[in-house]
């Protein structure tokens, strides 16, 4: 059965921009932000404590979790990677954070290196201090539908690293199609194989568009009973260790999905294709959401 109602995860401020080539100065940032709020999305990733020499993009971290105007009821967090990524962000007073697990030996080397039983090890004193600290962590795993580097992963590898994140504490494990080669069939017999460990309602799709299949296999893992979706406004976005991949599912293109499908989200349609025309024309980038576009056109 289809949910009633989705959370939706905005990961343009971080996936969307973490791998332009250009800088993209603080302030379009916050402005990003900023207007991702006004359009009714209640949980941005603002920002990403990672290592500035792996990701110059976004090594202006602390200025935009500074920075940002926060509006009631909205949770602005950002990936931290390990210890040192998680002290910076609390000194930001950030309310909320996510460590990155992968289902690939290889990506998890050359995204975070070092390989999956470490970054495990990593990650369980993150999920300490978060907690002594109040601060909720969530989880990723990527290569959930495919390998960059490996090609095909066994679901049975993701249901492994997503129960060993969750059984250390992230209260919601997103699975990433990091590259997007994900097909709906798939994509359920993956949700199936992650779900014998972890309820449902624990887990979110983070899916990205590289094949354009996003939007059918979030339909297919919505089916299931998935009721938390990542997306990126515009189509924003890839990974700086998955060449090739591009951006998380738009999220006008969900949000029109699932408005036709009857599926509350609480987003102001309008508000969010207007958004996705601003960010995409102050970075020099073409809108990739085909519902973003064609509202533009109207
Ligand atoms: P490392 O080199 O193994 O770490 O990197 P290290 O502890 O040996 O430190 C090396 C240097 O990095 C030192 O600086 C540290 O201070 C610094 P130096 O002495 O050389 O000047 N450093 C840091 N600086 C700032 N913040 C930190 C931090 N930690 C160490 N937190 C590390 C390990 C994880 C840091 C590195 O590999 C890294 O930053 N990787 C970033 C990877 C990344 O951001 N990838 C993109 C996000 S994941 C993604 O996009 C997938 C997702 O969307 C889901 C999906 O689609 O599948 C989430
Ligand atoms: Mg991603």
């Amino acid at each position: 059965p289809f949910p009633n109602a989705i959370r939706l995860v905005e990961v343009a401020p971080r996936d969307g921009l973490q791998n332009e080539p250009e800088p993209i100065d603080t302030a379009t940032k916050l402005e990003l932000i900023d207007r991702l709020g006004a359009a009714g999305i209640r949980y941005i990733e603002a920002a990403s404590f990672v290592s500035p020499k792996w990701v110059p993009q976004m090594a202006d971290h602390r200025d935009v979790m500074a920075g940002l105007t926060r509006r009631e009821g909205v949770t602005y967090s950002a990936l931290t990677p390990n210890l040192k990524g998680l002290e910076a962000a609390l000194e930001c007073g950030v309310e909320e954070v996510a460590v990155f697990g992968a289902a690939s030996e290889t990506f998890s080397h050359k995204n975070i290196n070092c390989s999956i039983a470490e970054s495990l090890e990593r990650f369980a004193p993150v999920l300490e201090r978060a907690k002594d600290a109040g601060v909720r962590v969530r989880g990723y795993v990527s290569c959930v539908l495919g390998c960059p580097y490996e090609g095909e992963i066994p679901p049975a590898k993701v249901a492994d690293v997503s129960k060993a994140l969750y059984e250390m504490g992230c209260y919601e494990v997103s699975l990433g199609d990091t590259i997007g080669t994900g097909t709906p069939l798939k994509a359920k017999r993956m949700l199936e194989a992650v779900a014998k460990d972890i309820p449902i309602d624990k887990l979110a799709a983070h899916f990205h568009d590289t094949y354009g299949q996003a939007l059918a296999n979030l339909y297919a893992v919505l089916e299931e009973g998935i009721a938390v979706i990542d997306s990126s406004v515009a189509g924003l976005g890839g990974c700086p260790y998955a060449k090739g991949a591009s951006g998380n599912v738009a999220s006008e293109d969900v949000i029109y999905m699932l408005n036709g499908m009857g599926i509350e989200s609480g987003i102001d349609l309008d508000k969010l294709a207007e958004t996705g025309q601003w960010i995409t024309l102050a970075i020099g980038r073409p809108n990739r959401s085909k519902v973003g576009v064609a509202m533009a056109a109207k």
